[in-house]
């Protein structure tokens, strides 16, 4: 069984107190996260080690952060290294998601490099990938994601691609209420799998966890997260309301 995971991106959402409200508010809502699943909260790096700290202890519960630069360090005013979120103890790291592609120039190629060195600090990425809604009405998403993966990932070795993590987030489905049929969804998980069963074997492929994002909530997380190459959520809006967020990582398979 691949781990499932619900993971949360607050993005550039809540002040301090209100982060640690809504935590202890999950905390105190009803909710299992059984020994193959995983729930992750990507925060804001000025909350990374608070909500760490009220997470301790927590069985399969983790943080993330929702970027790193993709140099190691130096005169890059403003941003974070992967060193750095590594010396705080951060586990993961959201990357390529598409509003850093949209509004802050990711291209795939930086995103490479962003993934090399979140390895190189035993970081683990949480990859989006995702087309916008010009390319979908064109027919040709199943290419524009491929080419994603193609140029970011491919360099990596069996090894390190065994348990990656993937979030599939067609843009025009984010913040926007108007999600993804599940059968649309599982269609492209199936076909990023296989993309990566062809450049790397059913081996690797079919032990990387695939996550679905872009308007997943309480209410459509359990049909979506039941089709067979879905393996949970990249949850935005959502996860800002403890109790939808808690009723999601309940619908885990
Ligand atoms: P929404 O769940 O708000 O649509 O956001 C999805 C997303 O971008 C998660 O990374």
């Amino acid at each position: 069984m691949r781990t499932q995971i619900a993971a949360a991106n607050w993005k550039m959402n809540l002040t301090l107190q209100q982060a640690e409200a809504l935590v202890d508010e999950l905390l105190q809502t009803p909710h299992s996260v059984n020994a193959d699943q995983l729930a992750i909260f990507a925060v804001p790096f000025p909350y990374l080690i608070t909500v760490k700290n009220k997470l301790a202890g927590k069985q399969n519960i983790f943080v993330a952060a929702q970027n790193c630069y993709h140099k190691k360090n130096g005169a890059y005013t403003g941003e974070v290294s992967a060193e750095m979120l590594k010396s705080i103890g951060i586990e993961y790291v959201v990357l390529g998601h598409s509003e850093r592609r949209e509004y802050f120039n990711e291209t795939n190629a930086m995103l490479g490099e962003k993934v090399n060195i979140a390895f190189e600090y035993g970081i683990k990425p949480i990859f989006c990938c995702g087309e916008p809604l010009s390319i979908r009405e064109a027919g040709s998403q199943n290419s524009f994601v491929e080419t994603q993966l193609k140029e970011s990932l491919f360099h990596l070795t069996a090894d390190q691609l065994k348990g990656f993590i993937i979030a599939y987030e067609p843009i025009w489905a984010i913040g926007t209420g108007k999600t993804a049929t599940s059968d649309q969804a599982q269609e492209m998980h199936a076909h990023i799998r296989n993309v990566f069963a062809t450049q790397y074997g059913n081996d690797v492929a079919d032990t990387i966890s695939i996550l679905y994002g872009g308007s997943v909530k309480a209410s459509n997380a359990k049909e979506i997260f039941g089709k067979a190459d879905v393996d949970g959520g990249l949850v935005g809006g959502a996860s800002l309301i403890a109790a939808e967020f808690a009723t999601i990582i309940d619908s885990l398979k």
